[in-house]
């Protein structure tokens, strides 16, 4: 499906709903940078605290040189941060926010004078091709930020499934994932006071105006997200402050006051589920990482 067609289905139903990877236009990829420095977000400031901690140990266990390879590697900081650590020869940083990504990777470049850095374009929720030339042996796929979180349990299986398909027998898979903890928590993550994540959440709009030349006022929806604990997620909607119609050429639709566009599903997980969806991906666990207070995990697994 195209993005116009599967914004305009997704828009339609009775239940709307526009996918989270539309918030990555060039403005809401520095919105998520700006969310990632928020003290209320604690999964980019934890993960960091954990890489840091076991950096070592996890070096130790990947081994030097080979090739890094990032679905969603976004502003490529914590790239740099594993990549000095391990020094690949190579690494490959796929995105789906084009004008970001190749700024990103020009300072990566700068920052990683002998590591051959490529940036590709990429829809993790498509199939994923990697430039023919990006050497099989010693691959590291590195999935950090609990992006995973974004797919429903099905659909991270399938994607991880994907990922693995990229590694032949002595590659490696490192990922970081959110776990499950007090509400209140969760809640603040995803609501900050500054209201950033209120602007990113509102952002998608604008883009979805230019994707799909429709004429939502995104200052007439108002931001809301909260832990949906039978489904062990954060939702992320925006309500419509009053009746609305929106149009876009052929169609459009009205919004009732209250109404709600779901626009964002952030899975949390207890570790052991993690463990066992790796399992059923064709993943064995090797290590798990994590902070004192068990708010997130990095794990290490193989094929
Ligand atoms: C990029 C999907 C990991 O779910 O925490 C942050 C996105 N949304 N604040 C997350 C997000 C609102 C983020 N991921």
């Amino acid at each position: 499906m195209n993005p116009q067609t599967e914004i305009i289905d997704g828009l339609t139903r009775a239940s709307a709903c526009i996918s989270p990877k539309y918030f990555y236009d060039a403005a809401g990829s520095a919105l998520f940078e700006q969310i990632t420095r928020l003290p209320a977000y604690y999964p980019t400031r934890v993960e960091r605290q954990i890489m840091t901690t076991h950096g070592a140990d996890i070096a130790q266990r990947i081994g030097t040189g080979g090739t890094v390879i990032e679905p969603g590697a976004g502003n490529c900081e914590k790239a740099r941060a594993l990549c000095q650590l391990i020094r690949p020869e190579r690494f490959v940083a796929l995105d789906i926010s084009e004008d970001f990504l190749h700024q990103a990777v020009a300072g990566l470049r700068a920052a990683l004078p002998g590591v051959t850095v490529s940036a590709v374009v990429a829809d993790l929720t498509h199939a994923i091709a990697l430039p023919v030339d990006v050497p099989m042996p010693r691959r590291l796929v590195f999935y950090p930020g609990s992006s995973i979180g974004n797919f429903d349990p099905p659909h991270a299986l399938a994607l991880l499934t994907r990922l693995r398909r990229l590694l032949d027998t002595d590659g490696v898979l490192l990922i970081g994932v959110d776990l499950v903890k007090e509400e209140a928590v969760l809640n603040a993550a995803y609501d900050d006071g500054e209201g950033i994540t209120a602007a990113f959440n509102r952002n998608v709009l604008n883009h979805v105006n230019r994707l799909i030349d429709s004429n939502f006022e995104p200052g007439q929806w108002q931001h809301r997200a909260f832990f949906n604990a039978a489904e062990s997620r954060i939702e992320m909607h925006l309500e419509a402050r009053a009746d609305t119609l929106v149009h876009w050429p052929g169609g459009g639709r009205s919004f009732v006051r209250g109404e709600r566009i779901h626009t964002e599903n952030s899975y949390k997980y207890r570790a052991d589920d993690f463990v066992a969806l790796l399992h059923r991906a064709g993943l064995s666990q090797t290590q798990i990482w994590s902070d004192p207070a068990n708010w997130f995990a990095v794990i290490l697994a193989r094929p």
